[in-house]
């Protein structure tokens, strides 16, 4: 499917980076659906090791599932105030099951199958927990990618991982293995994020 500018206004990609804020409050108007695939569209095309996409996304609008999500997450607020939540997970084992997907199309038979098999004995060497922490490390770039997108589309979010995750896992019915990358309330905002405050660069940046 190819993206569609749904939305007004898009925002660069600079601009949408240095406005964005995590939002605790927002308007409860619903998000149209085309917006929601149109933020999906792009986390879509973001990149992983082995191109092996491990991110799995529950976009839950239902407002019961909401208040259940928002008890789960120690009665956080911004899960009920907004229109949507992104649950974003990293499902490896789902990946593993179905390597063949992954594999890139143009390849000829033989080297698909071969690849097919390279994947395979490397990940049957990790442990679940082993290899469902690889696939969070390449979630996380989706999440990013998420957040940003949001924010370019003219919406607001906040990343959220102050969840019981036992309990996230029982209302999604989702098996043991999958991690969370983040829940992501997202909508239009109602209040004002907190100004930024970041380490300079001097402290996070070294020349070699
Ligand atoms: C992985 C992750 C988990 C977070 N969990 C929560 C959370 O449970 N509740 C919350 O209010 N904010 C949460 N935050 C938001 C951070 O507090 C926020 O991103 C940080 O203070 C920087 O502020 P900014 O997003 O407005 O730039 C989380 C952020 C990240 C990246």
């Amino acid at each position: 499917m190819t993206s569609q500018m749904t939305q007004e206004k898009t925002m660069s990609i600079k601009e949408a980076i240095e406005t964005r804020h995590s939002i605790r409050q927002y308007s409860q108007d619903p998000i149209p659906k085309e917006h929601i695939e149109e933020i999906l569209e792009l986390v879509r095309l973001s990149p992983s090791a082995w191109n092996l996409q491990p991110w799995r996304i529950h976009v839950i609008t239902d407002y019961s599932l909401k208040e259940k999500l928002q008890d789960a997450a120690y009665g956080q607020k911004q899960v009920t105030s907004a229109p949507v939540v992104f649950v974003v997970t990293s499902d490896m084992e789902d990946v593993i099951s179905n390597l063949a997907d992954t594999v890139h199309p143009g390849l000829p038979d033989e080297k698909k199958e071969q690849e097919v098999a390279n994947l395979a004995q490397f990940f049957n060497g990790l442990s679940i927990e082993e290899r469902g922490q690889w696939g969070l490390t390449q979630t996380n770039i989706a999440l990013g990618i998420m957040l940003v997108s949001i924010q370019g589309l003219g919406y607001s979010s906040v990343p959220m991982l102050g969840f019981d995750q036992k309990k996230v896992k029982e209302l999604l019915n989702l098996p043991d293995h999958v991690h969370f990358a983040a829940m992501v309330p997202v909508g239009k905002p109602e209040s004002e994020g907190y100004p930024h405050h970041r380490h300079p660069l001097e402290k996070i940046v070294k020349y070699h």
